[in-house]
Order: structure tokens, then sequence, then C-alpha cells
């Protein structure tokens, strides 16, 4: 039997595949986008091959990692009547890592997350149905606590139904985890809200630059127009994507949500660029809280121009109002369970700007090897 993981050449969804393959030695059957089986195994090892050599990778999937060619938008995700039994009667639990963070657009927040995550609570369901289901982990976010200001949210007080989201990416997760509630009434469930997942702590390279980019632009200017003393709840993927295989495949998780974060722990922007003004030797920036209007006005002028000043400036405003919010979440059941905590992003922020700024902000993929032969039958 094996573990159901969407999203696995995502980001998160990519470390949390190394972490159950090689630490839990669990089997996992992978819902990927591709024309074909080939394309899905491509995808899969340009996704992983951060995390393991290629032979191990081949050894995983000719032994523990089980592939469907699928979509989430499609019903029963694209896949054959033949296929989706087979997916059903192999799946004793689920992780639901897939979603679409493209805050900018409501459709695709629509499809993806509302839509998607209905057919895999519907792969769940039958799942339950036939032989039982072990455990339904959704990876969700702390954004689900809508608009902040200067607060320490903990888990059970972070879904306020009146008040108000900054995005459609925040609103439809919100209703992801409420409909996972409610279809899913006797199944254990476990809700995992990472806050903003920045970098790996354990090594520079990164094969996501969007909130990347967005921090260098920032680490680049003379001035800030942020509140020196405010906090940014940064928390390393590494963490985060241990914390989702642990907790998944413990027997009983003391809660059913747990916030993935730096919480009460979370750095000052003052704390931050010291230290990487320090490892650049420069000069730290000055802070001028009251420039944040004209700031965020520019920002918002700048993301309508084509090129890459207009793609960075896009990226800045998607992500300004959960820079300024001084919000940060109560991570007390993670670290307590876990007996870890996240590591302080000051501590590896330097390796990964460097890291980002010398390879123009793109990973150098290996494409899959001529000697390997072909892809698996
Ligand atoms: N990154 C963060 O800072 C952060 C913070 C809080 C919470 N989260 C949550 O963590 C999870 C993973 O985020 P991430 O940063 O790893 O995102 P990501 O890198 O954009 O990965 C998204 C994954 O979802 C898959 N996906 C999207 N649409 C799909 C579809 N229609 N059918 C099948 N698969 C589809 C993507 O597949 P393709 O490769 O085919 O596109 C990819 O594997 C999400 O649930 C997100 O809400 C992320």
């Amino acid at each position: 039997m094996a573990i159901f993981l969407t999203g696995s050449t995502g980001y998160i969804g990519a470390h949390v595949a190394a972490n159950l393959l090689e630490g839990h030695g669990a089997s996992l059957n992978l819902l990927v986008r591709a024309r074909d089986p080939g394309e899905a195994q491509s995808r899969l090892w340009r996704a992983l091959q951060l995390h393991m050599d290629f032979a191990h990778f081949y050894e995983y999937l000719q032994t523990r990692m089980r592939v469907f060619c699928g979509d989430l938008t499609l019903p029963g995700f694209g896949l054959s009547r033949d296929e989706y039994d087979r997916l059903v009667h192999t799946t004793d639990s689920v992780i639901h890592c897939a979603a679409s963070l493209n805050r900018k657009s409501e459709k695709s927040c629509l499809n993806v997350n509302l839509r998607g995550t209905l057919e895999v609570l519907t792969l769940a369901r039958q799942v339950e149905h036939y032989h039982g289901l072990r455990r339904f982990s959704e990876v969700s976010t702390v954004a689900v606590a809508g608009k902040r200001k200067n607060e320490v949210v903990t888990e059970d007080a972070a879904i306020e139904w009146d008040r108000s989201d900054y995005d459609p990416y925040a609103r439809t997760k919100k209703f992801c985890e409420h409909m996972t509630r409610v279809l899913l009434p006797d199944t254990p469930k476990t809700v995992f809200r990472p806050s903003i997942v920045l970098g790996d702590s354990r090594h520079a390279e990164t094969t996501q630059f969007d909130m990347v980019k967005a921090f260098v632009f920032l680490a680049g200017l003379p001035v800030l127009p942020f509140r020196p003393t405010d906090r940014i709840d940064i928390v390393n993927v590494d963490f985060v994507a241990d914390a989702i295989a642990t907790l998944h495949q413990k027997d009983q998780p003391k809660y059913d949500i747990y916030h993935l974060s730096s919480g009460t722990a979370s750095q000052t922007f003052r704390q931050l660029t010291i230290a990487l003004a320090a490892a650049q030797q420069k000069r730290a920036p000055v802070f001028l809280p009251f420039t944040e209007k004209p700031f965020t006005s520019s920002v918002n002028f700048l993301s309508n121009r084509r090129g890459s000043l207009g793609y960075g400036a896009s990226l800045m405003k998607v992500f300004m109002p959960y820079l300024v919010w001084n919000t940060v979440f109560d991570n007390t059941r993670v670290t307590s369970e876990l007996g870890r905590k996240p590591v302080p992003f000051s501590q590896y922020s330097f390796p990964l700007l460097k890291f980002s700024r010398e390879n123009q902000f793109q990973y150098k993929y290996q494409p899959w090897p001529a000697a390997a032969g072909g892809t698996v039958a």
C-alpha cells in the first residue's frame, strides 16, 4: 500500500516525497501532470534531483514510486477506469500538497484548489469505502487567517469566516480546509499550515525562485519601507517537509492542525538585514516606514510593465501584504511534538541569496542520463 501524494513536482511536494522515501521507507502513488509516463518520469527526475542522485531515483521508480499521469481539474484526474481503480486499491493514506499559488488568478485558484481538492476528497472517500483510509493530510497555509495586523495567531483561532482575505488563494485554501472537514467526517485528518517557506537550511540550492526574487530585490534596496521591529514569519522548507512526513506517518498525532512556522521566534526586519549586510560586508539599509504607501503605489504601477522589472514588481505586489502585516503563527504544537525548531532565516539567507544571484535565479537541471536508457515501463 502507498501514500497518494499530490504536488510532488512542486517545491514543497518534492521535499516531502524525498523525505518519505529516504527517511520513512514509504511507497508513493504520485499524481503528475504529463502527456505520458515518460514525460511524467522526466518531470519527477527534475523535481527530485535536488534530493538524490539518479541511481537512487531510478531505484525508487522501479520499487516504491508509482506514477499516475493526471490532472486535478479533470474528473477522476483524467485517469482511465482501470488506472483510477488501481489508485484506489493501492492507496492507504493521502497527502494533498498540490495547489495553485497564483494569487492573481481567481480562475486558477478556483479550478485547482477547489475543484482539484474536491477530486482528491472524492478519491479519499472511495479509499475509505473500500478498505479504510489511515490518514488524510492537507497542506494548507497560514494565509487562511485572512487580513491581520500585529498578531500572534494560534491554530484554532485562525479561521474566521467574516474576516476578509488578501487574495483568492487564501480564500480558496480556507474553503479547502472546510471541505475536508465536511466530506471526511470520520477519517483521521491533519491540516498543515506553513508560513512563508523560503530556502533549505541544509544547502543553498533551490528550485523555487519567486519568493527569493522578491527577497533579493528588497535586500538590494538602501531604504526599506518597513518598520524595523516588525517580525516576518519565514520557515525553512526542510523543517516543513520533515514535519509533514513525520506527523503524517505517526499513529496518532496530538493535534489535527499544525502551524509550520517560526512563530514568536520569527526574526525582525532589522535582525534579518543586519545579518545579511554583515555577510556581504555592506551597510544595513535604512528603515523609513512612512514610505510604505508611495512604495506600494510604485510597485502597483510598475507591476503593469513588461520585462523583468514588471515581473519583479508584480511579485512584490502579491507578497507585500504578507510583509507588512507583522503577524506570526504560533508553532508551539509542532515544535513540542517534534522536539525541534525551524532554523532562523538569518542563518541561511546569505547562501540562498548568493546561489540565486550567481545562477540568475535558475536551477541547472541535469537531463535524464542517456546511459540510463528509457523510462521505467
Ligand atoms: N511555498 C510557500 O511558501 C507555501 C506557504 C504556505 C503554504 N504552501 C502550500 O504548500 C503547497 C505546495 O506549495 P509549493 O510552494 O510547493 O507550490 P508549487 O511549487 O507551485 O507546486 C505546486 C504543485 O501542485 C501541482 N499542481 C498544480 N496544479 C495542478 C493540477 N491541475 N493537477 C495536478 N497537479 C497540479 C504542480 O504540478 P506542476 O508541476 O504540473 O505544475 C506542483 O506539483 C500548496 O498547497 C501551498 O498552498 C506553500
